[in-house]
């Protein structure tokens, strides 16, 4: 598939290429496991971290990363599973008052946990450059290596609050991009491939629904192309066969 059959049939299997088959982060990954985010069950997991409590010092001291990892990334993904059973539960009850609430804290629960996955792995004990097609890629999209490197650097520290600076991929532009991520989510769970999405801008409705959004909402599921979301489905599961 070249990138406009890829834009045009909305698939991101072309990702594939670059995150590598097989699991969700890396296929360098596959050896320890840390990109399993969830059991057998669909219940998220905590791995065991790929390496020490003191790898990475001095650079990172032994006893942040025991805080950091036990209580913050595992918290986390503890909480997520609450969140999770939360709204398995308003769903089997058919009561659907709390479910903003719950999914606003799964998609902060489960963000950190998918980030923090990355994070430890993006780490090791010694120095390096990027080479080869990355570094291809890099100078692409952003000029040089130093280029990218004093971007990232900037845009992290300049965060407002607590975040993460992120050096991605955007499938929809085959581009490597920057992003500046506030907390951890903004309603988002990051790496979630959208397969059906609902405009509630008021521009999506003004006119003919007025100000009544819910009317708008009711009357999408009479044109909604099943078809089409399940190309997009079929499409995004390749991406972990
Ligand atoms: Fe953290």
């Amino acid at each position: 598939m070249n990138r406009h059959d890829f834009l045009k049939a909305g698939s991101l299997a072309g990702m594939a290429a670059v995150i590598g088959t097989g699991n969700a982060f890396g296929q360098n990954l596959t050896n320890n496991e840390m990109d399993k985010l969830v059991d057998a069950n669909g219940n998220f997991v905590l791995q065991p971290l790929p390496y020490s409590e003191n790898f990475l010092e001095p650079y990172m001291d032994a006893e942040t990363l025991h805080l950091h990892y036990t209580f913050h990334h595992g918290g986390a993904t503890k909480a997520a599973n609450t969140d999770l059973t939360k709204i398995r539960e308003a769903l089997n009850s058919n009561n659907l008052e709390t479910v903003d609430y719950w999914t606003k804290k799964l998609s902060y629960h489960l963000s950190s946990h998918i980030l923090h996955s990355i994070f430890w792995t993006n780490l090791t004990n010694k120095t390096s450059d990027p080479s080869g097609a990355l570094l291809r890629k890099i100078e692409t999209d952003f000029g040089s290596y130093d280029k990218l490197k004093s971007y990232l650097v900037k845009t992290s520290k300049d965060i407002d609050g607590n975040g993460w600076g992120i050096l991605g991929y955007q499938p929809y532009t085959n581009k490597l991009t920057i992003l500046q991520c506030e907390n951890h989510e903004k309603l988002t769970q990051w790496g979630v491939i959208p397969l059906l999405v609902i405009d509630v801008w008021e521009h999506s409705y003004y006119l003919k629904y007025r100000n009544k959004r819910a009317d708008f909402v009711d009357a999408m599921f009479k044109i909604i192309n099943w078809d089409n979301v399940a190309d997009r489905m079929n499409n995004a599961l390749k991406l972990t066969s």
